[in-house]
């Protein structure tokens, strides 16, 4: 396929950059001679199990570049400063300097480490994300924010540091656990929620296509899922508003994970778990209809997401919450959804309200 006849979608930021669909991973080395004529060094930014998997089809493509693989190990830990510090003694014993190109190839995890990275390294050089899992190819690779923690939280140290391209290949999916797609598809469905009736429908109707992974249905998918996100950060880039709708489920799924510790709940069992959460206070302020919430309900336990967490105490959960990165002023600013297809931003609702709307997804 000609570099001219990929599909693609363009974010229109104050920096635009070109969202590629269904690209060949051999072929972003054309792509990246065409664009970069003073790149003659590559960093490729990667985790051992992703390298295993596409390294070598990447590398075909960079024949004529010099190349250097820097490897961490997998998990969300690897977002820490310690490993920014290390990759770039790496980078710089590998002679990284100034018109050093980073490709971040992986899923949100390394695509916030080596975007985070490539934003500080020499006070910022160029970056292409490569997104491989689901969840980054719909939503963590576009729009430009990158991160990693701090022990008082997650992507506490960050930036908005958009990449050149987003260069996403859809059959690095095809070896992707399912666990992990359920993240993706948390994520997706909460697009569909934000701003797409017809992407929420999509996904009810294609449940069995969908489950066996049809790549035709696949990349309608990740297109539609994706366009969404590209949608929202052309026109907020930096999050002065609509962008924060993005958040939806968010602040509840963050407030259990904090509560879990982290464990025996996923991401996406979280904004899984938020969304409805949300949805139920959505219902308590008149936004949605009992049957609405059945409906999102409904779709969440169709793909395995669940719908109710046991025994956690609500009050802890809402104690949690304040610690909301969109809170203001001590108040809470929450997003709730509106039917299925709209998002607002909603700075009135109580703790009583929230309240009441946790109890209605734990189960004793
Ligand atoms: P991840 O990056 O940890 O990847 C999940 C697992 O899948 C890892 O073990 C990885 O090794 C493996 N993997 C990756 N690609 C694979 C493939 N093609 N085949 C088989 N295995 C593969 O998790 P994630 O869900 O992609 O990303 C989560 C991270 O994204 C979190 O740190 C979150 O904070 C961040 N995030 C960022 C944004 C943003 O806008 N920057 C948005 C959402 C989430
Ligand atoms: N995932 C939320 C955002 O990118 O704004």
């Amino acid at each position: 396929m000609s570099l001219a006849e990929l599909q693609k979608i363009e974010v229109t930021a104050a920096r635009s950059y070109p969202v590629f669909l269904g690209a060949p991973l051999e072929e972003l080395g054309e792509y990246l001679h065409s664009q970069f004529k003073d790149v003659e060094h590559i960093l490729i930014v990667t985790n051992q199990v992703v390298a295993e998997l596409y390294a070598e089809r990447l590398q075909k493509g960079l024949l004529d570049y010099r190349v250097n693989l820097l490897t961490v190990p997998a998990g969300e830990t690897e977002k820490s400063l310690e490993r920014l510090s290390q990759l770039t003694t790496a980078a710089l014993r590998c002679g990284a300097d100034r018109h050093t190109l980073v490709i971040a190839l992986g899923g949100g995890v390394i695509g916030d480490l080596a975007g985070f990275f490539a934003s500080v390294f020499m006070r910022g050089i160029r970056l292409i994300q490569v997104p491989t899992t689901l969840l980054a190819q719909v939503d963590s690779s576009i729009g430009g924010k990158v991160a990693v923690n701090h022990p008082a939280g997650k992507n506490i140290i960050g930036a908005f540091y958009p990449p050149r391209a987003v260069w996403t290949d859809f059959t690095t999916l095809e070896s992707l656990p399912w666990s992990e797609v359920e993240n993706g598809l948390a994520e997706s469905i909460k697009h569909a929620l934000i701003t797409d009736s017809g992407l929420f429908e999509f996904f009810e109707t294609q449940e069995e296509s969908i489950k066996q992974r049809d790549p035709v249905i696949w990349r309608e998918m990740v297109t539609r899922s994706s366009t969404v996100k590209v949608t929202i950060v052309s026109q907020d880039e930096q999050e002065q508003g609509l962008r924060a709708l993005l958040n939806l489920g968010h602040s509840f799924g963050h407030a259990l994970e904090t509560a879990m510790n982290y464990r025996g709940v996923t991401h996406g069992q979280g904004v899984s778990i938020g969304l409805v959460a949300a949805a139920y206070l959505a219902n308590a302020k008149g936004l949605m209809t009992g049957a609405e919430v059945d409906r999102i309900k409904h779709l969440l336990n169709t793909y395995g997401l669940p719908i109710e967490i046991k025994g956690q105490d609500p009050e802890v959960l809402l104690h949690l919450m304040q610690a909301d990165k969109k809170n203001q002023g001590g108040r809470k600013i929450l997003i709730l959804p509106q039917g299925t297809g709209q998002a607002v931003i909603a700075r009135d609702c109580t703790d009583a309200e929230i309240l009441d709307a946790w109890k209605q997804v734990i189960s004793v």
